[in-house]
C-alpha cells in the first residue's frame, strides 16, 4: 500500500474520487495529463492496493471507480494516537498556512517585504526564546518560523544562550559581584526587547530547569523588571507567570 500511495499520480486520482466518488475511467483520465493506458495502469495498482474499489456500472462494461478509506484508516489507527492528533492536526494547519504563502525568493526577502505590516505602529522588538536547549528542539523550529514570519514592523531576536548560562546562585547575583558575561548578554537581550515571547515544552509538568534558571538570572534585575512577557504554550503560561511576576 505505501508503494501505492508513494506516487504523485496516483495520489492525485485517490484526491480526485475524494472530490467526486464513483468516477469512470473515462473520467478519471480527462484529469489527468497522461494517456487512458496509464492511467488504467495506476487504477490497477491502486486496487491491488486495497486502496479503491470497482464496481460496474448497471449491465455495461463500464466501471465505476470507489475510495477504499479502509486502510488508511487502519494506519491513522496504528500510528497516529489520540495524543499526537492534536499536534498532527496543528502541524497540517500550519503547513497549509505556509503553503498558501508566496514562496520565498533565494535571496533573504528585505524587512518591508515580510507579512503584513502596520506603517502606524512603531517598530517592535520580541526576544523570542525556545526552553529547549535539544538539538532539533521543535520549540527553537517554531520560534524560527515565527521569525521568518513575523510583520515587518516587528523586530524578532532569538535568543541561543538558554545551554550556557551557568546555574543561578544568588551569591554571584549580589550587589557589587562580577556579572557572568552570559548572564550579562542574556539580560541586556532581554531589555532591549520590548517584549518577550516564551515557546518552550513541559518537563514533568512544569518549566524545563534551562528555562527557569533564565528567569531566576532575571530576578533581581532593574533592565528586565516588568517586562511583557507570553508564552506560545497555555499550560504552562501560568508558570511562566508565576516565575516572572
Ligand atoms: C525529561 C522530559 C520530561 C517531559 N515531561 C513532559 C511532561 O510533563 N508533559 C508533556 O506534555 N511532555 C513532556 N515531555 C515531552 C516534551 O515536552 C516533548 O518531547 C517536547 O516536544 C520537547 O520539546 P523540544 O522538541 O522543543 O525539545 C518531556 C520530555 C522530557 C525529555
Amino acid at each position: 500500500m505505501f508503494r501505492a500511495l508513494a506516487d504523485d499520480t496516483r495520489r492525485s486520482l485517490l484526491d480526485e474520487l475524494f472530490r467526486r466518488d464513483g468516477q469512470t475511467l473515462t473520467e478519471l483520465e480527462q484529469r489527468l495529463p497522461m494517456t487512458r493506458f496509464g492511467v488504467m495502469k495506476h487504477l490497477k495498482v491502486l486496487e491491488q492496493a486495497g486502496l479503491i474499489t470497482t464496481r460496474r456500472r448497471g449491465r455495461g462494461r463500464e466501471k465505476l471507480h470507489f475510495l477504499n478509506p479502509v486502510p488508511i484508516r487502519l494506519i491513522y489507527d496504528r500510528w497516529v494516537s489520540k495524543y499526537a492528533e492534536p499536534w498532527a492536526a496543528s502541524l497540517g494547519g500550519l503547513k497549509a498556512e505556509l503553503e498558501e504563502l508566496p514562496a520565498p525568493s533565494s535571496a533573504p526577502s528585505p524587512p518591508e517585504a515580510r507579512g503584513r505590516s502596520y506603517p502606524d505602529r512603531p517598530a517592535v522588538t520580541i526576544l523570542f526564546i525556545s526552553g529547549s536547549s535539544r538539538d532539533g528542539s521543535t520549540n527553537a523550529a517554531v520560534l524560527r518560523t515565527a521569525t521568518a514570519l513575523a510583520p515587518a514592523d516587528v523586530r524578532p531576536m532569538l535568543y541561543g544562550g538558554i545551554g550556557e548560562l551557568p546555574l543561578f546562585n544568588p551569591d554571584d547575583d549580589r550587589e557589587g559581584a562580577p556579572v557572568d558575561e552570559r548572564v550579562a548578554a542574556m539580560r541586556s537581550a532581554v531589555a532591549d526587547a520590548d517584549a518577550v515571547l516564551v515557546c518552550t515544552p513541559e518537563y514533568a509538568g512544569a518549566l524545563p530547569a534551562a528555562l527557569k534558571n533564565l528567569l531566576e538570572w532575571t530576578i533581581g534585575d532593574a533592565g528586565t523588571y516588568g517586562k511583557p512577557i507570553a508564552s506560545a504554550v497555555s499550560q504552562l503560561a501560568e508558570h511562566v507567570r508565576a516565575v516572572a511576576r
